[in-house]
């Protein structure tokens, strides 16, 4: 069996990572790394695949920065002659970035099976990025690996027929438990006692200057009763740096974090505050708040069963919820199904079993 794993951007580094760990402890597997280039910073990737114990990619196409359709396109261009050479058994992608919907599109005309890993996800949003990339990946995917029950039933209203689908579980919690207890170690000296933990990337939150305005203010108002630590992406940077925002003492910016440091600050966060999608899962399964910036999430077991709440685009809302969750009102939740550390394995089994 010879596999290639495709990964592109900082997401997606910690799904593949232990499916490349699962695959590599079955015998008779040979498997290939390839990292499009879509996120290169030191911050954005090497600290990734170092802390992560991800081997270094056999292939990286170096594709950089651009617009979807350049980004899109560049990497198809770069992957297409990586596969043709010695074409590769199964081609597995990861979420629900650009390099995912580059990979498998390229495979599927090439008659190169391909595997999805995180499946199935739906925030039904269209104007999302992701959305699209979700959308199109799992139409032409072999083998769809859904994280959580509601992946299947999406996928099956979609006409994707049932034994393409298999419900593993979540690679990336399996991540979050080999490395939580290396992470407190990664815990930041001069730490608060109780703070907010603040991750926002999505265009929607931050390409509308005033919308990203109004966010940046109302963060300011939460920092008068519990400091905010905000790591920035560096999309964000670019924007805020843009709007020329001042904020108050208790409110600081940091440098994008490595994955133990932003695990440790999670698992220490009096709340978290996001509009990323893995960071709802990540808060779910250590049991920390999480206020998710947007309207809609691909991810609802992390509302349904987890600790997440949606508080939209309502920065109102926002401030009330953070504030209730200072006077104690604190959402209980629990660990979805089959988020138990062995989703790579499950998944590991299934390929080396299909042949
Ligand atoms: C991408 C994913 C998004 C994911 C996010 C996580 C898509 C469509 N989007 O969004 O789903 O949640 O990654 O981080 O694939 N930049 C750097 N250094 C880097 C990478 C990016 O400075 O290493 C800057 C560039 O100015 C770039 C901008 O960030 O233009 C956006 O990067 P890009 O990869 O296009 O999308 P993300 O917003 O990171």
């Amino acid at each position: 069996m010879y596999c290639a794993h495709v990964v592109g951007a900082r997401p997606n580094f910690m799904k593949a990572a232990p499916v490349v760990r699962a695959m590599a402890q079955r015998s008779g597997v040979r498997q290939v790394l390839v990292h499009t280039g879509q996120h290169y910073d030191q911050n954005m990737s090497d600290v990734f695949f170092r802390e992560l114990e991800i081997p270094e990619p056999d292939f990286n196409l170096a594709v950089g920065s651009g617009s979807h359709a350049v980004q899109t396109g560049q990497i198809m261009m770069r992957f297409e002659p990586v596969v043709k050479k010695d074409r590769p058994d199964l081609v597995l992608v990861y979420g629900d970035v650009n390099s995912t919907i580059a990979a498998a599109l390229v495979c599927s005309k090439l008659g190169i099976p391909v595997a999805h890993v995180e499946a199935g996800l739906r925030s039904f949003d269209r104007s999302m990025p992701e959305e699209i990339n979700r959308l199109l990946t799992d139409q032409i995917a072999d083998l769809l690996f859904t994280p959580s029950e509601d992946g299947d039933r999406n996928l099956l209203r979609e006409g994707v027929p049932a034994e393409r689908i298999r419900f593993v579980g979540n690679v990336m919690i399996d991540t979050l438990v080999r490395l939580l207890p290396k992470a407190a170690a990664a815990l930041p000296a001069r730490l608060p006692s109780g703070y907010a933990l603040v991750t926002l990337h999505r265009p929607s939150n931050v390409d509308e200057p005033q919308m990203l305005q109004d966010i940046l203010r109302a963060l300011d108002e939460i920092s008068r009763e519990l400091p905010v630590i905000f790591p920035i992406h560096p999309r964000t940077a670019q924007r805020i740096a843009q709007l020329g925002f001042h904020p108050g003492e208790n409110f600081q910016f940091w440098e994008p974090q490595s994955y133990l440091q932003f695990l440790a600050l999670q698992q220490k966060a009096t709340v978290v505050i996001t509009d990323s999608g893995g960071i709802q899962e990540e808060t779910t399964f250590l049991g920390v708040p999480c206020l998710t910036v947007r309207d809609s999430t691909e991810r609802p077991v992390t509302v349904a069963v987890g600790t997440n709440s949606l508080v939209g685009r309502d920065l109102k809302r926002l401030q009330a919820e953070a504030c209730a969750l200072l006077r104690g009102r604190r959402k209980q939740g629990n660990i979805p199904p089959l988020w138990d550390g062995n989703a790579a394995q499950r998944i590991a089994g299934i390929i080396c079993e299909r042949g």
